[in-house]
């Protein structure tokens, strides 16, 4: 049913300078996992077959990482380091990756246009590796869940902070049945005087290919960039625009806030650290910082 996503990967992570002077911001590790396999990891769990990563120039280590790694390979058989192998195996070995370069940073809604031959008519999975969602059922299998049912676009939406409101797209909608909402507008990055809800977009959608019809008929914002946002807000007019409050856990990796608020949970949550990261935090003198 849903076997594409697209993981937009063009942008320049000047907010992590300068880890990511010579480094995409994508492979930044939370704890030992780049960024970007997260979302990977996601997919294929929700029955992902293939991924289109649209890429940049400095982006080239997002496809070494996804390909075979023969010499690292050959090295942990002769060590008999089984358990690396494995790791290191199934990351090449997790789906088929394609890669497209957006040439001009024009944004979210011209990045995922960069991709339109790749799709030809079916819909498609869209998933910033920003936003890293920690659930029992993945957040893209419960969004294929519903699209399977109304087969129209999903957008994955979180209650955020007034506070907080300003630094995402927004939806004015309607509550239709638990956790689903039928859209009726969308703005992209409101103040919160006139954000029209808490409900704040997160990186996860289900586009149907309509969405290429309406991408072309953006206007550029002020900083140039063609928004995924405004594409959806008039695809509105020819089709129903559904958004969906999933369940799970999500963080902001891409502000260095929420990037370390990532780090140290997802350490917390691991089987093989947690523990004695748990004791570290309880034991640690807080006065002396
Ligand atoms: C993008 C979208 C925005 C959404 C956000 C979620 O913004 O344009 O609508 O709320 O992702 O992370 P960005 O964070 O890329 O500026």
């Amino acid at each position: 049913m849903i076997k594409k996503a697209i993981f937009p990967a063009a942008g320049l992570g000047t907010r992590f300078l300068p880890a990511t002077k010579s480094q995409p911001k994508e492979m930044l590790p939370l704890v030992d996992k780049p960024l970007i396999q997260y979302g990977v990891e996601e997919a294929v769990a929700s029955g992902i077959k293939n991924i289109i990563i649209i890429t940049g120039r400095g982006k080239n280590a997002i496809e070494d990482h996804f390909d075979v790694s023969f010499e690292l390979e050959k090295f942990l058989e002769m060590r008999n380091d089984f358990e690396k192998l494995q790791i290191v195996k199934s990351i090449s070995a997790m789906v088929s990756f394609a890669y497209i370069r957006q040439k001009e940073a024009m944004g979210l809604g011209h990045a995922i246009f960069t991709a339109k031959e790749l799709l030809n008519t079916d819909p498609f999975a869209v998933i910033l590796g920003d936003d890293i969602i920690i659930s029992e059922t993945p957040c893209i299998k419960q969004m294929i869940k519903i699209f399977s049912k109304k087969q129209a676009t999903i957008i994955a939406i979180k209650k955020v902070p007034k506070s907080e409101i300003h630094h995402y797209g927004v939806i004015e909608a309607e509550e239709i049945d638990s956790r689903l909402f039928k859209v009726k507008s969308l703005v992209e990055k409101p103040s919160a005087r006139q954000a029209p809800s808490d409900y704040a977009i997160i990186g996860r959608y289900i586009l149907t290919s309509g969405i290429f019809k309406t991408i072309i008929k953006v206007k550029p914002d002020a900083k140039g960039e063609i928004q995924l946002t405004d594409a959806i807000n008039l695809l509105i007019k020819e089709e129903p625009v559904y958004a969906y409050e999933f369940a799970g856990t999500r963080y902001d990796a891409g502000s260095k806030m929420g990037f370390l608020i990532a780090t140290v949970e997802i350490a917390l949550r691991r089987k093989d650290l947690g523990k004695d990261f748990r004791n570290y935090l309880m034991n640690l003198d807080l006065s002396e910082f």
